[in-house]
């Protein structure tokens, strides 16, 4: 499996099909890509904040692709013309040889558009993608002991684990998290994208260390791809 990282928590992973998650990308200062660039079968959106969002219609739309999400962002989608699989924690979907299932993740959903039209979008969620190799994509979360859970019962090859701060774990929360999921390999997200999401990354891969992670943490920079 390939996951290529699209800059924030945007990425484009390759196994036995296509699938992006929270492809935000307009808008984004670091996007590896531009939306009418990404090729894929399957969208999958973590939670409902515009930074993951992005341009997940758009680009199902265009790729007439399968977009999975939490039943109230997958029932908007479906609204604007969509084709769309709603679901929720802990329930998993198959679409095409690809499993998609919504895990824990300790974070709100719902998000103010531009307009200032507050949507209701539920909780955000985690997603654990099998498709070939399994990925572990936290989306945004606070640190949760129930990670532990989620390795064990999923043992993701690879974990995509925020580190920005403010918003979800900093650095040191995540390097704890790295050593409860206990993937082989770790690639941070979801930082220095704004000034807002300040985590180091050097900062994570000591505290990854200092917490007992066994595995390989890869730094990336957008664009770049990690291979599992
Ligand atoms: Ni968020
Ligand atoms: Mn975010």
């Amino acid at each position: 499996m390939k996951a290529r990282w699209l800059g924030h928590s945007a990425w484009l992973i390759e196994g036995d099909n296509k699938i992006v998650i929270d492809p935000f990308l307009n808008g984004n200062p670091k996007a590896a890509v531009k939306p009418e660039e990404v090729s894929c079968d399957i969208v999958v959106v973590t939670h409902g904040h515009g930074d993951h969002l992005g341009d997940a219609l758009q680009i199902a739309k265009a790729n007439r692709a399968t977009l999975c999400a939490m039943y109230e962002i997958a029932a908007y989608a479906a609204l604007k013309g969509v084709k769309s699989e709603e679901m929720n924690k802990g329930g998993s979907v198959q679409v095409g040889k690809t499993t998609v299932r919504l895990v824990e993740a300790v974070h709100s959903g719902d998000w103010m558009d531009g307009e200032g039209e507050l949507h209701t979008f539920g909780t955000a969620a985690g997603v654990v993608v099998k498709s070939g190799k399994t990925v572990y994509h936290a989306g945004d979360t606070a640190l949760f002991s129930d990670m532990k859970l989620i390795g064990q019962r999923y043992k993701p090859d690879l974990a995509l684990l925020p580190i920005g701060d403010r918003y979800t774990m900093g650095p040191q929360d995540a390097g704890l998290a790295a050593a409860f999921v206990n993937a082989p390999v770790t690639v941070p997200m979801h930082y220095q994208t704004f000034p807002a999401v300040p985590g180091d990354p050097a900062d994570f891969v000591e505290a990854a260390k200092a917490a007992g992670y066994q595995g390989e943490v890869r730094v990336l920079e957008p664009g770049d791809t990690v291979e599992v």
